[in-house]
């Protein structure tokens, strides 16, 4: 947890510090320590290419989307046994419901009470009964989430839910194309019907280009959203290209009734912004700026009341970093350098961040790099918290890695 004594030391150092800036572009990152002593291990070759990971809230599972779009089938959610070190794989429901017509399922999202995972695909996302989905029963999609395509497009990624469950946040990485732009839309969830759960679809929101991250606040107050691009002229085809994305501060209260009124604010947020986690104390707000291999630390009062001066740290880390996570009680975090677009040079990674140098100012901050597979890309960790999963999205498999042997 946040302890006083590190609060004191971020007043402390912050209020004698010099202004940062948000970084620029880069194409390949430093190379750094790699870090042997961690271990980790890999499960087999998956049937699909592995997206969005959760652990279940009953012991000894976790969910992984599959995504199967390259091969033209259906993508699935995978069950997996999390006995073992690394997990194993014991069923895959079948993503398919006349509901929603789509492929490509990317990001998961657990429900607080357990009950449900949510899995994003095209204009919305699936509903799948987590207890049907473990014992490897049929029917155990219980309900969709279906956007409109001509107004909010398909190409859903991210999902948060509110903290009481009821309504769903999905981001539509690039809008419809009459916008061209990212958006979120907002659900909202009905959970009284029997073994279904139903969905409204409130409205959206757009928000710069290329919309994908998104994370609440402890409090529940605000959204947290990433769009890799704030210029008119972003498009998908340009993703490797020069760009300042945004960090968005959206109202959750009006995210709910008036969406397209919810920004408070927004802050550029380096090359490509694509994730962001918040810590538990709702301080501060990490990001991944992908292209500038950078993750970016934001006072989260300054977003709402400062946001020119809200950008705190910016610190390097390796090439492409994508998902990331906090560890040890928020002491660490760890990135995937996903180095998705096969930088000459770069390596894939896991670079692993000891967060109280960072905040101090200290230029060893970064501790080394954990090998991956090929794109590491999102995360999960256990709640004993002392394994993580990783997504090797290219190299088809699930990673885990032994978090008591983290430096
Ligand atoms: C999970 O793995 C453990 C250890 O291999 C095994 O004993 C158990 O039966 C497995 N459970 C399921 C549901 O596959
Ligand atoms: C479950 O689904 C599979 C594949 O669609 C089907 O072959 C099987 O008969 C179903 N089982 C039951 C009990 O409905
Ligand atoms: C960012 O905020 C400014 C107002 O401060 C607004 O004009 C602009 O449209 C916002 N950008 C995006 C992409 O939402
Ligand atoms: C448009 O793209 C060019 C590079 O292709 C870039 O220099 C410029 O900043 C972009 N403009 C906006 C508004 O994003
Ligand atoms: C965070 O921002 C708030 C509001 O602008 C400010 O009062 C506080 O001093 C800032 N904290 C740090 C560590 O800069
Ligand atoms: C990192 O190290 C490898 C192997 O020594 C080398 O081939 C590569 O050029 C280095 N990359 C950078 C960015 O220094």
């Amino acid at each position: 947890m946040w302890s006083p004594e590190l609060s004191a030391l971020l007043l402390l150092c912050v209020s004698g510090a010099e202004v940062v800036s948000a970084p620029v572009c880069q194409s390949v990152a430093p190379n750094q320590t790699r870090l042997d002593q961690v271990h980790t291990a890999f499960t087999e070759q998956l049937p699909g290419f592995p997206f969005g990971l959760t652990y279940a809230a009953e012991h000894n599972y976790a969910f992984v989307s599959l995504n199967a779009a390259a091969q033209g089938e259906p993508s699935t959610l995978g069950v997996l046994n999390t006995t073992t070190f690394p997990p194993v794989l014991i069923h895959e429901v079948p993503l398919q419901d006349p509901r929603l017509q789509a492929n490509a399922a990317l990001g998961v999202a657990l429900s607080s009470d357990g009950k449900y995972v949510f899995v994003t695909a095209g204009t919305g996302a699936y509903i799948v009964d987590t207890r049907k989905a473990i014992a490897g029963v049929n029917g155990s999609i219980v309900g969709v989430l279906n956007g409109n395509r001509n107004i909010t497009g398909d190409g859903a990624i991210e999902i948060t839910l509110t903290h009481d469950d009821a309504f769903a946040f999905v981001s539509q990485e690039y809008g419809a194309s009459a916008e061209s732009r990212g958006n979120v839309d907002v659900f909202k969830l009905d959970y009284t019907a029997h073994n279904a759960v139903s969905s409204k679809h409130v409205g959206y929101i757009n928000l710069g280009n290329a919309v994908v991250g998104s994370a609440l606040s402890p409090d529940g107050q605000y959204l947290y959203v990433t769009s890799e691009g704030a210029g008119s002229n972003f498009t998908s085809a340009g993703l490797a290209s020069a760009n300042q994305g945004i960090l968005s501060v959206l109202d959750v209260n009006v995210l709910k009734n008036d969406p397209s009124r919810a920004q408070v604010s927004n802050v550029t947020a380096g090359c490509q912004p694509v994730r962001e986690i918040v810590s538990s104390d709702g301080k501060l707000v990490w990001v991944t700026a992908r292209a500038s291999n950078h993750v970016l630390g934001f006072n989260a009062s300054a977003l709402v009341h400062d946001p020119a001066n809200s950008l705190l740290f910016s610190l390097q880390v390796g090439t492409a970093p994508v998902g990331l996570t906090f560890a040890k009680h928020q002491s660490r975090i760890i990135t995937a350098d996903s180095d998705r677009f096969g930088t000459p040079n770069a390596h894939t990674g896991l670079t692993v961040v000891d967060v109280k140098a960072a905040v101090s100012g200290m230029k060893d901050a970064v501790l080394g790099y954990i090998a991956t597979g090929l794109f590491p890309r999102e995360f999960a960790i256990s709640r004993d918290r002392k394994t993580l999963l990783v997504a090797d999205f290219s190299s088809r498999q699930i990673q885990a890695v032994d978090l008591t042997t983290l430096p």
